[in-house]
């Protein structure tokens, strides 16, 4: 796992060293607990509507789309990009250059290795039974390994740990844990192949008219 991003501790940030829109919080108060500010790396490029809680510490080239959310005790790598309407709650782990898409709830302490993928509209659950408050005690998110790639509208459900490299297809709802170097769909998601199994994308038909 990566460790955490090299930020100088006590770090003041610096609007000049970042490439910020207006309507951008960078150090919002947090007020579930007292946290340090937010520590963020160089040349961070924050699109409007960005908010950056207290407490997080953020790599360099950090990129966000409009209105992204990174809550508290988050730690985040450098060169990772989160794009449009994401919210990352609190106490994630996130590694380097990892790629996070538009439209996606990230739950609290929910780990994303190095080189990582989430398509849009991926959904992530930490709390396995909801109402529930010895559950609400022990809730986590999932372990994504690195490399993985979690498609279009995939459910991830407490704690299942998404091996690396593998590939998640699109709507699939992950309630078991997938292996490394595997492709896997459904409800519930299963194993189908291997990704070094999957025939080159020029045998598919591919032909598109904004192609
Ligand atoms: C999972 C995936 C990689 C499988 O690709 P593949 O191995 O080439 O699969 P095929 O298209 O040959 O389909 C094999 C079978 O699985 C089914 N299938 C494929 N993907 C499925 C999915 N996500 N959920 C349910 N069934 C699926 C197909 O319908 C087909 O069934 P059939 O044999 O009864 O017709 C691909 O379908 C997928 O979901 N890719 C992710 C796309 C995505 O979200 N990209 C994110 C960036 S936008």
């Amino acid at each position: 796992m990566t460790p955490p991003p090299e930020v100088p501790e006590n770090a003041t940030f610096n609007a000049d060293d970042h490439n910020l829109d207006d309507n951008v919080v960078v150090g919002y108060h947090c007020e579930r607990k007292e946290v340090p500010p937010l520590q963020i790396g160089e040349n961070a490029r924050l699109r409007r509507g960005t908010i950056l809680y207290d407490g997080s510490t953020i790599g360099k080239n950090f990129q966000t789309g409009h209105n992204v959310v990174v809550r508290e005790e988050c730690t985040i790598g450098d060169d990772v990009a989160i794009w449009g309407n994401t919210v990352i709650d609190y106490g994630c782990v996130i590694g380097n250059n990892v790629k996070i898409h538009t439209g996606i709830y990230v739950a609290q302490f929910t780990i994303i290795e190095d080189g990582a993928f989430l398509a849009p509209g991926v959904s992530i659950a930490n709390d396995l039974y909801p109402g529930d408050d010895d559950s609400a005690e022990v809730m986590a998110g999932p372990i994504i390994e690195a490399g993985a790639q979690i498609g279009v509208g995939v459910t991830l459900l407490p704690y299942v740990r998404i091996g690396a490299g593998s590939i998640i297809g699109s709507g699939s709802v992950v309630s078991r844990d997938i292996p490394p170097g595997v492709v896997a769909f459904g409800n519930p998601a299963r194993v189908n192949r291997n990704v070094s199994d999957l025939p080159p994308v020029s045998t598919r038909d591919t032909d598109h008219p904004l192609r």
